[in-house]
Formats: structure tokens, sequence, C-alpha cells
């Protein structure tokens, strides 16, 4: 399976070459790959922010641990998930359910109201762990749709939230920087694509009962 192909090839990349960019061809690619993410309730809670800008990597280099993928990638894609699930995020996706069904909104009322329901039973605080978990959906797909490309990637949560919120001015948009991904082309220098695939078996992960 050219998937299994393709996850064996790919690895977190340490050291990419900055001389290699990605066109602007393939970035639309994964733009969709992260778009057409499931996410719950159809609802995706989330943002992402596409860096190519060196001053703005340079700014947050020392915001995500000094790590030398931020700068060196060709594109920084910084995932945001909303900080609270209003009612108003709701009504955006049955405005675009109902175009795309070609039903007026009132015929999808009572599922608007479920939603809206279930969404208000959560704490603000679950809602907003809840909205960042769909956010590593989208991220799970860059990884994915990136392999098939042959472009390289690190998913990368190893920054300062706060930090990042700040050069990115997100609090005042309502959202949290919650995983970063560097995509660009691997250095030949990387160690890193050398060393074996470290995963626990099938047996210790899965259990048919
Ligand atoms: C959510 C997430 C966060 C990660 N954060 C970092 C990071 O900050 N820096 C880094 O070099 N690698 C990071 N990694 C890469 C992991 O260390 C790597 O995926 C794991 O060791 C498995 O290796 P492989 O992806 O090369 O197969 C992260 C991976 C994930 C999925």
């Amino acid at each position: 399976m050219e998937l299994i192909n393709n996850l064996n090839w790919r690895y977190a990349v340490k050291q990419f070459d900055p001389s290699k960019k990605v066109s602007n061809e393939d970035i639309e690619l994964i733009k969709e790959a992260i778009r057409l993410s499931p996410s719950s309730f159809g609802l995706q809670p989330y943002k992402v922010f596409i860096i190519e800008n060196e001053a703005l990597k340079e700014k947050l280099k020392p915001a995500a641990w000094g790590q030398a993928q931020i700068t060196d990638a060709s594109h920084l894609f910084v995932f945001c998930s909303y900080q609270d699930l209003k009612e108003i995020h709701v009504d955006e996706l049955f405005e675009l359910k109902s175009k795309a069904y070609n039903k007026d909104i009132s015929e999808l009322e009572s599922y608007v109201s479920f939603i809206k329901g279930s969404v208000a039973k959560k704490l603000p605080e679950i809602r907003r762990v809840w909205n960042s978990r769909q956010a590593y959906i989208g991220l799970s797909n860059l990884v994915n749709a990136c392999a098939e490309l042959k472009i390289d990637a690190c998913p990368m949560e190893g920054f300062d939230p706060n930090a990042v919120g700040e050069l990115l001015d997100l609090d005042s948009k309502g959202l949290d920087a919650v995983v970063l991904a560097a995509v660009g082309y691997r250095s030949s220098e990387d160690k890193n694509q050398h060393f074996p695939k470290v995963r626990k078996s099938k047996e210790t992960l899965f259990e048919s009962i």
C-alpha cells in the first residue's frame, strides 16, 4: 500500500535544506488536505497560519526552543484553535451546509439546536481542549499529504504557546497556538533520516476484543 511506503519514507526532519523551497502548487495541495480533514460535527474550529517570511520565522525561533527547523524549513504552518466555540460558529457551519445541500436553514434547525446544545453543555475549558484536538487531525493530514508529495515535515510541539501567541497577536483573534509543522526538504546532512523507525509492536498497540 502506497500510504505505508510513504509513512516509512517520512520522518520528523531535524535539519532542512534552507535552499530548497516548496512550490506554491504543492502548498495549495497541502492546504487542501488540511481543509478536507474531518472534525467533530464538521466545525473545523481552527485556523492555520502559513509563514514563509524569513524575518518572522527568525522572531519565532526563540519561542520554539531555538529549533533550527523553524528558520531552515521552507514554510512554517502554525495550527491555532479557537479559544472558545460559540453559537455563531455553529451558525457559520450551517450557512455552508444549507448552501451545499441547497436547503433552507430552517430545514436544518433541529440539527443546529442539537449541536448548539451539545457545545453549550461542555465547560469552556473542555471546549478549548476539544477545539485543539481538531487541529491535530489537520496536522495529521498535512504529514500524510507531505509524505505523498515527497515533501518533508516536522510536527512541533516544542514551543511556548504564549510567546508564539504574542508574536502572531493570537489573543485578539481568539486563537491558541496548538502545534506547528515545519515543511520543506531534508538536508542530506540530517542524520535522523538514516535512523530506523521506532514504533510499538502491533501486539502492544492493538487488542482485538
Ligand atoms: C505533536 C508532535 C509534536 C512534536 N514536536 C516535535 C518538536 O518540537 N521537535 C522535533 O524535533 N520533533 C517533534 N516531533 C517529532 C517526534 O519526535 C517524532 O514524530 C517521533 O519521534 C517519531 O519519529 P518519526 O516521526 O521520525 O517517525 C513531534 C511530533 C508530534 C506528532
